[in-house]
C-alpha cells in the first residue's frame, strides 16, 4: 500500500474513534447536566444579547417569565451563561446571599475600561465590584448628612446661573452637569468649573463606549472608551498621590472629602488601600452616581409636569420648609421632612429606574426554586420583575406617589437601590 493512503487511513480511523468517543461522552455529559432553569441560550457567542437590546429589558424579561417560569429563566448575555432572578422572593435570595454563594460581578469589558484590572481581589472572587467593602462605612447616613448644606448651596449656585436666566432649559445635560460638579466635588473637592467640564466631556466618552460592542480596534466606541479610561485614571492617579503627599505634610485630614477619608480607610485585607485601589473606588463612585442622580432628577422633573395636582402639592410642601428657615442652607433634619417629595420621587424611580439591576457570580452550584444555578454562572437581578408588575403595583402605569404611603409596597418588590450588603450606598443622598 502507498504510504500516504496508509496514513491517511491510520488519521480516518483516530479521528473515527475519537468522533465516537467525544459523541459516547457527550451523551454522558448531557444525562448528567444539572437541571439549569428553563430558557433559551440563544445563538453562539451572541446569545440572547441582540434580542435583549433590540426589545429592551422590561420586554425581554416580561416575555421570558410568562414563557419559562416567574421564578428565574436562563439565557445568555455579554457571553456568559446567566440566570434571571425575579420577583420578590428571586431579589431577597440574590440580596441575603452576597458573599456566601454570590458575589458581585462586572463584565471583564466594563473593567477593561474603567479600572485596575490588576488590584481587583480575585482571591475573594469578587471579581469588579464597584466598591470595596470598606468604603460602604464613608457613605454611612451618618457620614453623608453633613454633606447636604453643601449640595443645597451647589444647586442653588446652578439654578441661579444655568436655569433660572433662561425661558426654556433641557433639563437632562443640565441635570448631568450639576451632579458631575457635585460628585467631584464630594469625592475629590475639586471646583474648578474648566477642569469638571473637561474631565466631564472624557467621562461621557468612557461611559457611552464602555457599554458598546466590546471591539477594541481604533475607531470603534469601546477603543474610544478604553482610551478615555486611562486619561481618567491618570488624572486621578495625580489627585491621589498629591493628596497622599499632602495628607503626610499635615499630618492630618485638610479636606472634607471622600478621597481624604479613602487615605486611611483598610481594605479587606486590613492594610491601608494603595493608590490604584483608591482610584478604582473612586471611579467606582462616579460611575454608580453620576448617570442613575441625572436620570432620577429628569424623570422627577418630567412626572412633575405632567401632573400638576401632584407639582402642586410638591411645591407646597418644600415652600413649608423654606418658609421655616431664613436664609440658611438646608439639612438633614429639613430633608427628612420632604415626606410627600420624596413619595413623588419614588414613584418616579419606580416607573423610570435610573439602574435596571446588577450582576452576581454563582462562586459555587446552589439551588434555586427546583433549578440548579451551577459555579460561574452569571445572575442578574433586576428592577423590571416587580416594578411594572400588577401583582404588586396595581394599575402599574399609574404615576401614584399614595402607594408608598402606609406600609407600602411588599417587601423586596421596590428595589431601585438594590438591597443588602451592596445596596446603594448613595440611597441617602436622595432621600
Ligand atoms: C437615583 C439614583 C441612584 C440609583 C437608582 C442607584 C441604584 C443603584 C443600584 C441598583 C445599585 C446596584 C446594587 C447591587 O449591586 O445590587 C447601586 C450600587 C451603587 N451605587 Fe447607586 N444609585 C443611585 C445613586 C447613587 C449615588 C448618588 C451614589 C454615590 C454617592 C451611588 C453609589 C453607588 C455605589 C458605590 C454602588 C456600588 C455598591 C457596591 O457594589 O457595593 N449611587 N446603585
Amino acid at each position: 500500500m502507498d504510504i500516504t493512503l496508509s496514513f491517511s487511513l491510520s488519521i480516518l480511523v483516530v479521528l473515527g474513534f475519537s468522533l465516537f468517543s467525544s459523541l459516547l461522552l457527550l451523551r454522558k455529559r448531557a444525562s448528567f447536566s444539572p437541571n439549569t432553569p428553563p430558557g433559551s441560550i440563544g445563538w453562539p457567542i451572541v446569545g440572547e444579547s441582540i434580542e435583549f437590546g433590540l426589545s429592551g429589558p422590561p420586554k425581554f424579561i416580561k416575555k421570558r417569565m410568562e414563557k419559562f417560569s416567574p421564578d428565574v429563566f436562563k439565557t445568555s448575555l455579554l457571553g456568559e451563561k446567566m440566570a434571571f432572578f425575579c420577583g420578590p422572593k428571586g431579589n431577597k435570595f440574590v440580596f441575603a446571599n452576597e458573599n456566601k454563594v454570590l458575589a458581585s460581578w462586572w463584565p471583564k469589558s466594563a473593567s477593561k475600561v474603567l479600572l485596575f484590572t490588576e488590584v481587583i481581589n480575585e482571591g475573594q472572587k469578587v471579581v469588579a465590584p464597584l466598591l470595596a467593602n470598606s468604603v460602604h462605612d464613608i457613605l454611612k447616613p451618618e457620614a453623608l448628612k453633613q454633606y447636604v448644606p453643601l449640595m443645597d448651596s451647589m444647586a442653588r449656585k446652578h439654578m441661579e446661573t444655568e436655569w433660572a436666566p433662561f425661558k426654556e432649559v433641557k433639563v437632562y445635560p443640565l441635570s448631568q452637569k450639576y451632579t458631575f460638579a457635585l460628585s467631584c466635588k464630594l469625592f475629590m473637592d475639586e471646583d474648578d468649573e474648566d477642569k469638571v467640564a473637561k474631565v466631564l466631556e472624557n467621562f461621557n466618552t468612557v461611559t457611552n463606549g464602555m457599554i458598546s460592542m466590546p471591539i477594541d480596534f481604533p475607531g470603534t466606541a469601546y477603543n474610544r472608551a478604553v482610551k478615555g479610561g486611562k486619561v481618567l485614571r491618570d488624572g486621578l492617579m495625580k489627585i491621589i498621590s498629591a493628596r497622599r503627599k499632602e495628607l503626610i505634610e499635615k499630618k492630618e485630614i485638610v479636606r472634607d472629602d471622600i478621597l481624604s477619608k479613602m487615605l486611611l480607610v483598610t481594605n479587606e485585607n486590613g492594610r491601608l488601600m494603595n493608590e490604584k485601589e483608591i482610584s478604582n473606588n473612586i471611579i467606582g463612585l462616579l460611575v454608580a452616581s453620576y448617570e442613575t442622580s441625572s436620570v432620577a432628577i429628569t424623570f422627577v422633573l418630567k412626572h412633575l409636569a405632567e401632573n400638576p395636582h401632584i407639582y402642586d402639592q410638591v411645591y407646597e410642601e418644600q415652600m413649608m420648609i423654606a418658609k421655616s428657615k431664613q436664609d440658611e442652607l438646608l439639612t438633614w433634619e429639613d430633608v427628612e421632612k420632604m415626606k410627600y417629595s420624596w413619595n413623588v420621587a419614588r414613584e418616579s424611580i419606580r416607573l423610570a429606574p435610573p439602574g435596571q439591576g446588577a450582576f452576581r457570580e454563582a462562586l459555587t452550584d446552589f439551588k434555586y426554586a427546583g433549578f440548579t444555578i451551577p459555579k460561574g454562572w452569571k445572575i442578574f437581578w433586576n428592577v423590571n420583575t416587580t416594578h411594572n408588575n400588577p401583582k404588586y403595583f396595581p394599575d402599574p402605569e399609574k404615576f401614584d406617589p399614595s402607594r408608598f404611603e402606609g406600609a407600602g409596597p411588599v417587601p423586596y418588590a421596590f428595589v431601585p437601590f438594590g438591597g443588602g450588603p451592596r445596596m446603594c450606598p448613595g440611597k441617602e443622598t436622595l432621600g
